[in-house]
């Protein structure tokens, strides 16, 4: 066996304690009451990254929560790597759904269970433990690495731009590598080469000046609850199509090819439905579900509120209506176009007697990157080392607001390169990493770092 893989068997159990050590940390970046817990996780991080060798580690300020950054510059000659990930998580709430605590992690059958378990403090401390092997087995790493842990990715990344403009010069790299996304099967490795974009914000609705008797103004009256119901039912049509105006002018039209790539790759979908508790599959017409959720865009209601919703009866006409919405976008959408065309539509779609205003409406780009990169090629060695089933060129529907800043402010390759699965629980109660993810993802990084160095 090859001795970095031999490390790797021989100090699994210490590298899961230090994954759990970091999941104890509540770094929710959503919440102000845990900002204090962001900054004691990012010093975490950096503290971990100064024991394997790193030299120059910082956490630098923002004016959100900080960024960790560390560099280990010692192979002249061979390419620099700059890693990125995210060491904040999701709000672990609904609490009373999760079988243990969120921020104490559990180990049950062979899957640790944490808020951020592969979200993203798992896959990061993959390459942790990858690291660790080269510098100990080697004394050195196979390439050169520039790592960047951010504490805003579930926030929208808002203050890492900034971040990336003013370092601009530091953070040169030859690739970009991000291990935040999923794999299709326990044992079905796969690379991303596409990642959507979003559009959120909020939906309000104003109406009578407060609560109305609803016999007494009801019928009389505009209701707000009534009319947001009405917004959002025109915002798509009868195919399942977002109805705003010139939405889909720049979105790509799939091409018999990727069509094609895309029918072949293992996608179970019975068990993906059976994942989401879904009896059938609905959505855009004349898409296959993949299609659905990788390569076209959707609008979707997140949270919606109004009115009495507490228990038992009130006959009320409520004076508001609030609507959290969430666009997923596709190459080639715009976000800052999109934006104003949105707002305008609501608008214009709010029944005659309430106000409906859009309210916090930003967004990211969607990414893409060409799937037959050399630095990919490299991640496909890299993965067909460790796996033994071939690597699968997959899109994903979530979104990694980052991946098209880097473009701009770098114009780097880049290699998604991630081990989720699609039972993870991602953002939801009782989230997890199995184990035959995070060992098979530590050694698919160490290999990685030595087929880039060959690149
Ligand atoms: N790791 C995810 C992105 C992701 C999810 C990639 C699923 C591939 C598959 C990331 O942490 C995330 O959740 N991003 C948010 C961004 C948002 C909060 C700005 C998302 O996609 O909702
Ligand atoms: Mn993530
Ligand atoms: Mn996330």
């Amino acid at each position: 066996m090859d001795p970095i893989a031999r490390y790797l068997e021989e100090n699994r159990d210490r590298f899961l304690e230090d994954l759990k050590a970091v999941l104890r940390i509540p770094s929710v970046s959503a919440q102000p009451d845990r900002r204090e817990d962001v900054r004691r996780c990012a010093e975490h991080v950096a503290g971990r990254l100064r024991l394997l060798g790193m030299t120059r580690v910082e956490v630098t300020p923002t004016a959100g929560h900080p960024v960790v950054y560390a560099e280990w510059l010692g192979a002249p000659g061979k390419p620099t790597v700059l890693l990125y990930g995210h060491y904040d998580v999701q709000p672990p709430e609904p609490l009373e759904l999760w079988h243990t605590p969120p921020f104490e992690p559990t180990l049950r059958d062979g899957k640790l269970y944490a808020r951020g378990a592969v979200d993203d403090k798992g896959q990061v401390y993959m390459h942790v433990a990858a690291i660790e092997a080269h510098m100990k087995v080697g004394g050195k790493l196979p390439v050169n690495l520039k790592m960047v842990i951010e504490g805003e990715e579930e926030i929208g990344s808002i203050h890492l731009e900034a971040y990336l403009r003013e370092h601009r010069a530091m953070l040169d790299a030859d690739v970009i590598l991000v291990s935040d996304t999923g794999m299709l099967g326990v044992d079905q490795p796969a690379l991303t080469y596409a990642l959507r974009g979003l559009l959120f914000g909020q939906i309000e609705v104003i109406g009578p000046a407060r609560d109305l008797h609803s016999g007494h103004f009801g019928g009389a009256v505009a209701n707000p609850a009534n009319a947001m119901c009405a917004i959002i039912a025109a915002l798509k049509d009868g195919d399942g199509r977002i109805t705003v105006p010139g939405f889909y002018d720049r979105v790509r039209a799939i091409t018999p090819a990727e069509r094609e790539a895309f029918r072949r790759i293992p996608f179970e979908e019975e068990a993906f439905l059976a994942e989401a508790g879904a009896s059938m599959p609905a959505g855009e017409r004349g898409f296959s579900t993949l299609e659905r959720t990788t390569m076209r865009p959707t609008l979707d209601v997140n949270g919606m509120w109004s009115g009495y919703i507490g228990e038992g009866e009130k006959t009320v006409l409520p004076a508001f209506a609030g609507a959290k919405v969430s666009m997923r976008l596709v190459p080639d959408q715009d976000p800052v176009e999109l934006a104003p065309r949105f707002e305008a539509y609501v608008k214009k779609l709010a029944p005659a007697g309430v106000t409906a205003k859009v309210v916090g409406l930003r967004g990211s780009p969607p990414y893409i990157t060409d799937p037959n990169h050399p630095m990919l090629e490299a991640a496909r060695r890299a993965l067909a080392r460790v796996w033994t089933k071939p690597v699968v060129m997959v899109r994903e529907g979530g979104s990694i607001p980052v991946m098209t800043t880097f473009q701009e402010t770098h114009n780097l390759p880049s290699i998604l390169m991630g081990f989720g699965l699609d039972d993870d629980q991602v953002h939801a109660p009782n989230e997890k990493f199995s184990l035959s993810s995070f060992y098979g993802g530590m050694r698919s990084a160490a290999c990685l770092y030595e087929e880039l160095a060959r690149v």
